[in-house]
């Protein structure tokens, strides 16, 4: 099995040292980061849009993953890539076919990433799956950091995993911490997304991510 990634999600960072914030994950560790963008109407909670994702692109070459939690994200993925989005994670929720979207980010050479929240079940997104380089199970509803791991997404993700074995990157994301991430990397998750278990926790990043990175192995 490929090692897994713990990408910290940014969500609940410093934002007034933002680039300050990335330099420390990037020297604590993190392989890849994962940027929440949030518009007040897919969920209940407003973040940040393209000038925020541009600005972590100047200050680190690590891959950026978008996490699009908008209710048009076809109207957006041209300038999420264009501010520096290596991947792009759309939500299967906000849109009836997301396969043109899907195409769309991957003739932009960006890889294109697929969400589902909790109740939302594989069959779904079957149609999708071909055009899917990544797949993002999502293990709390969309909105807020610091919630509930929901270990539904585990058995989404081990159904995922039976199907398409490794051809398909598995991604989780929600209330992933020392406690539930080695079940995450059990059930196929290779990317590990973790705020608060990183930006609210007493210790150092370093050891946060060595800590979730060894327990993950
Ligand atoms: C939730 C976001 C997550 C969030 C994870 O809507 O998609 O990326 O930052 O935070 P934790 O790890 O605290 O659940
Ligand atoms: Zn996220």
């Amino acid at each position: 099995n490929p090692p897994p990634v713990v990408l910290p999600s940014l969500l609940l960072c410093d934002f007034g040292n933002l680039a300050a914030e990335v330099r420390a994950v990037e020297a604590a560790g993190a392989r890849a980061l994962h940027l929440d963008v949030m518009d007040g109407n897919f969920v209940p909670n407003i973040t940040y849009g393209m000038p925020i994702v541009a600005a972590v692109r100047r200050v680190t070459d690590l891959p950026i993953d978008v996490h699009m939690m908008v209710a048009k994200p076809a109207a957006f993925v041209d300038e999420i890539i264009d501010a520096g989005a290596d991947i792009v994670t759309i939500h299967a929720e906000a849109t009836d076919d997301p396969r043109p979207i899907l195409e769309h980010v991957r003739s932009r050479g960006a890889c294109a990433s697929l969400a589902i929240n909790p109740p939302t079940p594989i069959e779904a997104i079957a149609d999708a799956l071909p055009l899917c380089d990544m797949v993002l199970c999502m293990s709390v509803m969309p909105g807020f950091g610091a919630q509930e791991f929901e270990s539904v997404a585990l058995d989404k993700l081990r159904a995922l995993k039976s199907l398409r074995g490794d051809s398909l990157l598995l991604e989780i994301d929600g209330g992933v911490n020392a406690q539930t991430v080695a079940q995450c990397t059990a059930a196929g998750a290779q990317m590990l997304v973790v705020g608060s278990a990183i930006f609210k926790s007493q210790k150092p990043y370093a050891e946060s991510l060595a800590e979730l990175t060894r327990l993950a192995a």
